[in-house]
């Protein structure tokens, strides 16, 4: 596996890559790797010569210091799970590298950044959007590859390679929610939660489930009010958003139908702040 932490030093094997003409799967990380990483990381070695990942802890996507500061992260640790699977290349590099200047780009995204993460989290897509741009030019891979834990994220990522990149020609993939034996959503930010607060965790998934598994037939504002309340009941948990959105446009509906509507929630256990979505079927 290379380890590649300069644009430089990643063109001079890219360049290599490209005119073996070989196929690159990108899988971009902020660190912390978990099995749901490593799905991706299976999914691209899958449908593709060559896999990628970056890992790089995005300070513009982060609109509270203290999450930025508290985000875990321990590089040995995911170099060396990165070893053991089919991973090529790893771009690991610093903000500088990234960030020689103050990027002051702002991006429009027709109204899909202003709901739920977008509500709570001011400016997070636009962070977002701001490094996957960067580094979607940079790696140029053929296909790119994201986890629909993070539901919103990947329609930003969607319309962003539609509408700003659609040169680049990149197949963007969404990749099946990994979950822990309990049902909770794999996530870095698992790691920072107590025992008592990681059982609590499992329930979040639990309640969705036993909401959007099998419909229902309440109204939209009941099922938000009964999940929120079945939620809070636990010590630990705190419901920032449930939220029951279009598939496509992000936004509430007014009438939920079954293959076509997602739930959401933001989830504060003690400190920390979990997502998690789960179909309506
Ligand atoms: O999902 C993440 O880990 C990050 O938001 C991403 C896509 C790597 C951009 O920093």
């Amino acid at each position: 596996m290379i380890i590649a932490r300069t644009k430089k030093e990643l063109n001079r094997y890219l360049k290599l890559v490209r005119k073996a003409n070989k196929t690159i799967g990108f899988v971009p990380t902020m660190g912390a790797l978990h099995k749901g990483h490593l799905s991706l990381i299976k999914c691209s070695d899958n449908e593709n010569n060559f896999t990628l990942v970056s890992i790089f802890v995005n300070p513009t996507q982060f609109n509270n210091p203290d999450d930025l500061k508290k985000y875990p992260g321990n590089e040995t640790e995911d170099l060396d799970l990165l070893l053991r699977e089919s991973c090529d290349i790893v771009f690991i590099p610093d903000v500088d590298e990234m960030y020689p200047e103050d990027d002051k780009r702002i991006f429009d995204f027709d109204g899909i950044d202003k709901v739920m993460e977008g509500k709570f989290r001011k400016g997070h897509f636009n962070g977002v959007a701001q490094i996957v741009s960067k580094l979607f030019e940079i790696v140029r891979p053929n296909k790119a590859y994201f986890g629909r834990k993070d539901f919103q994220q990947v329609a930003i990522i969607n319309y962003l390679n539609k509408t700003y990149l659609p040169d680049l020609g990149i197949d963007i993939i969404s990749c099946d929610i990994i979950r822990e034996g309990d049902g909770l959503a794999m996530s870095s930010r698992n790691r920072l939660l107590s025992v008592s607060e990681r059982k609590s965790a499992g329930l979040i998934s639990k309640i969705l489930t036993k909401y959007g598994r099998k419909f229902s037939g309440y109204s939209v504002e009941e099922l938000r009010n009964r999940i929120a309340e079945e939620i809070n009941l636990d010590k630990n948990l705190e419901v920032e958003y449930i939220d029951i959105v279009d598939d496509e446009s992000l936004q509430t509906v007014s009438e939920i139908i079954p293959g076509k509507t997602t739930i959401c929630a933001a989830v504060y256990d003690g400190n920390v702040r979990l997502i998690d979505n789960i179909a309506i079927t």
